[in-house]
């Protein structure tokens, strides 16, 4: 029983491991009572109470509740603001009714003197060992209520001593993994920018010293894209409140008398080390939130031309391009920005959805029947988001971006937001491209975002409402791929924002994988893949096997590049038509070795055995295990102090199992309690090394 009950008072959420507790606390309020590994007595919980630890101080500050609202001696961050028309701006309730409808526990809360009610929402996933929560605020009256504040989920660790991992990023620096002591005043993460941005996850990961296999380790993901505020602070020396949700700056959402808003979802969970929590949220997420036609699916190679021509596309380049990539064993061919009316470079075409004829003067379809012809899919590149001044459709509807009257609009990239708070702005992007996917046949879209918002005002909407532009932009972004995909099921999409710029728990409901990063260096990218991997499936870790020097000024031998794009969903990024034969047969092994290993590494486990250190002569290694096969990745910077081998122990085999695998040449067959305890000796030398080793189990 996912949800048991005792005297309607205390709720026992379990999965298969882990267990939550909430209980209504003699004064009323609802609390949490415990969270941590898999209890099964309720009765153990019937005394649970809420005891003062501390004297001198209002018991309202020290509660771990569930659903703390501003004001009533609560001066922690809370989770819930609102405003009413006569200006009281606290929410005091009594618990209305619980109820509990297979995995779902609501428990309702009213307010004792306005009509609203607040609905705290649990979801069990037993068997995938996460707890989904959310919310939904009701306007029951008729006078308008204002919400400033409404997080997702607020959750309690009881003392002190905790960390905080999260990332430090940025453009080109996606998912730099960070832990700090949550010790005193707040810790936050945040963004302002409009999308889930590079810089931070939309998550929580709490722990206290904890590794890859040991520690407790507390997490939650927040399912949206656009500006969102985690906040972990010590209250009163005596816990850590956790809150997580929509972000409360230049928020507010007025609720008119009948309407209802509903939070985004978290989705928390608890596990031992941040191996299983990995894999407790990638199994999850292939079960609950990945769109079902790809889920269980290995992504295909694809070919991207980005990086090599950048805007210079035209119809006989492309063709030339897809006839080396088909040859390499390339299975999608797609063509990135650059290809629509007037694109040229940055500053002009963006709205306009429709072939530029001096680049394709046929159309896109002679270039996709050849595609086609060669074996190959075709995708292509959109932003929807973001329109040119020098576009037609800027010209057409200049109301129709976010604006303020009195501001010019700043630009960045030479590119405006439009309004997708706009009904209108939505109904015309879909008739636009649902024409291109109809006219065409276009089996893969990557949808990017290439700049943050700014001016939050809109034609569409009162001056009042200004302030639900954030929230409302992402609805709307929501809305127009969900109309798109039910138009298109056949169709595969990439989210990308400029690089892993909307990487989170609510776009992947809506995208096949993500583009992880621009920074295809491969040093670089074994950083950035790293940190992403902690709390994304690496199915979705789009990654290319480039020449890309040019951010850093340096390159690498093709193995490294390939090795490390095929720790996730290898695709090819060089210039073709400037590589040279051998360098092609090279691609070429490489492409056929990845579609041997993909059903691995997309579909099976991971591990992290190793990461770069400060010294040089440090490893990076990576283990992927799915049934009876495994394979290894190793990567050494520079190599130095006299150390040719590096030792590196297994994880996640088969301890009885024997195991058969060749290094440089030599064939070994080890039990898999050798490799796991006693750990294969790797001969790794020189600069930017690296290694394949493919383990296969005996039948
Ligand atoms: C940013 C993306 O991250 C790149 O991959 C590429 O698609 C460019 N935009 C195109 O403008």
């Amino acid at each position: 029983m996912p949800i048991v009950n005792l005297e309607d008072r205390v709720f026992l959420l379990s999965t298969r491991d882990m267990s939550y507790v909430v209980y209504i606390e003699r004064g009323g309020a609802l609390c949490g009572a415990y969270w941590g590994p898999r209890m099964d007595r309720i009765e153990d919980f019937a005394d649970a109470i809420w005891l003062p630890r501390c004297a001198n101080a209002p018991s309202a500050q020290y509660m771990m509740e569930e659903c703390s609202a501003f004001g009533n001696m609560r001066f922690k961050e809370t989770s819930l603001k609102l405003c009413h028309p006569d200006g009281t701006r606290d929410f005091r309730y009594t618990v209305e009714y619980k109820s509990v409808e297979g995995d779902t526990l609501t428990i309702a809360l009213r307010d004792v003197h306005y009509p609203v009610r607040v609905k705290l929402c649990y979801r069990v996933y037993e068997q995938e060992n996460i707890l989904e929560k959310w919310r939904v605020v009701e306007n029951l009256g008729g006078a308008p209520v204002r919400l400033d504040r409404v997080y997702s989920g607020e959750f309690g660790l009881d003392g002190m001593g905790w960390q905080s991992l999260n990332y430090n990023g940025h453009w080109a620096g996606e998912f730099q993994a960070c832990s700090e002591e949550v010790a005193c005043g707040k810790v936050t993460y945040e963004s302002l920018r409009g999308n889930t941005g590079h810089a931070h996850a939309p998550a929580f990961v709490l722990h206290q010293g904890a590794t890859e296999d040991s520690g407790d380790v507390f997490f939650g993901m927040l399912a949206w894209s656009g500006n969102f505020k985690v906040v972990a602070q010590p209250v009163e020396r005596q816990y850590v409140s956790l809150l997580i949700g929509v972000n409360d700056t230049d928020f507010a959402v007025t609720l008119g008398g009948g309407e209802a808003f509903t939070t985004p979802s978290v989705y928390a969970g608890y596990a031992q080390g941040f191996t299983a929590m990995t894999h407790a949220l990638t199994d999850f997420a292939r079960a609950r939130i990945m769109p079902r036609r790809l889920a269980d699916a290995p992504l295909p190679v694809l070919y991207n031309a980005w990086e090599a021509v950048e805007f210079h596309v035209n119809e006989t380049e492309q063709m030339r391009l897809a006839e080396v990539a088909a040859q390499l064993g390339v299975e999608l061919f797609v063509v990135d920005d650059g290809w629509f009316k007037g694109r040229n470079g940055d500053a002009a075409g963006l709205g306009d959805w429709v072939v530029d004829r001096n680049k394709f003067p046929r159309g896109l379809g002679p270039l996709i029947e050849h595609v086609k012809r060669l074996g190959m899919r075709f995708g292509l590149w959109i932003e929807p988001e973001m329109v040119n001044e020098d576009s037609d459709l800027y010209r057409a509807h200049p109301e129709w971006v976010y604006r303020y009257e009195n501001r010019p609009v700043l630009t960045f990239r030479n590119q405006y937001m439009l309004d997708m708070t706009n009904l209108d702005v939505v109904q015309y992007l879909f008739g636009m491209l649902d024409a291109l996917l109809r006219e065409n046949d276009i089996a893969y879209v990557k949808w990017d975002m290439n700049r943050y918002a700014s001016e939050a005002g809109s034609s569409a909407l009162a001056a009042a409402d200004y302030p639900s532009i954030w929230y409302r932009h992402v609805e709307g972004v929501y809305a127009l791929i969900r109309r798109l995909r039910e138009a298109h099921p056949e169709v595969e999409w990439e989210c990308c924002s400029s690089g892993g710029g909307r990487v989170d728990y609510g776009a992947m409901a809506f995208f096949d994988e993500f583009w992880t990063s621009d920074n295809t260096d491969p040093l670089d990218r074994l950083s950035i893949q790293w940190g992403y991997s902690l709390l994304y499936p690496v199915r979705y870790m789009r990654a290319w096997l480039t020449s890309g020097g040019a951010l850093n000024g340096r390159g690498f031998p093709m193995a490294f590049y390939a090795h490390a794009a095929m720790c996730g969903a290898f695709g090819i990024g060089r210039d073709l038509n400037a590589a040279s034969e051998g360098e092609l047969a090279e691609m070429a092994g490489y492409v056929a070795e990845y579609k041997r290993l993909r059903d691995v590494v997309q579909l099976g486990k991971l591990y992290r055995l190793a990461r770069f250190e400060a010294g040089r002569d440090s490893l990076c290694a990576v283990q992927y295990v799915k049934d009876g096969r495994s394979v290894l990745f190793a990567f050494l910077q520079a190599g130095g102090f006299a150390r040719p081998y590096h030792r590196l122990r297994l994880k996640g085999l088969a301890e009885g199992g024997i195991y058969n695998y060749a290094i440089d040449g030599e064939t070994h067959k080890k039990s898999g309690a050798w490799l796991m305890r006693h750990g294969i000796d790797l001969k790794l030398q020189g600069a930017y090394a690296s290694r394949v080793i493919e383990f296969e189990r005996e039948a």
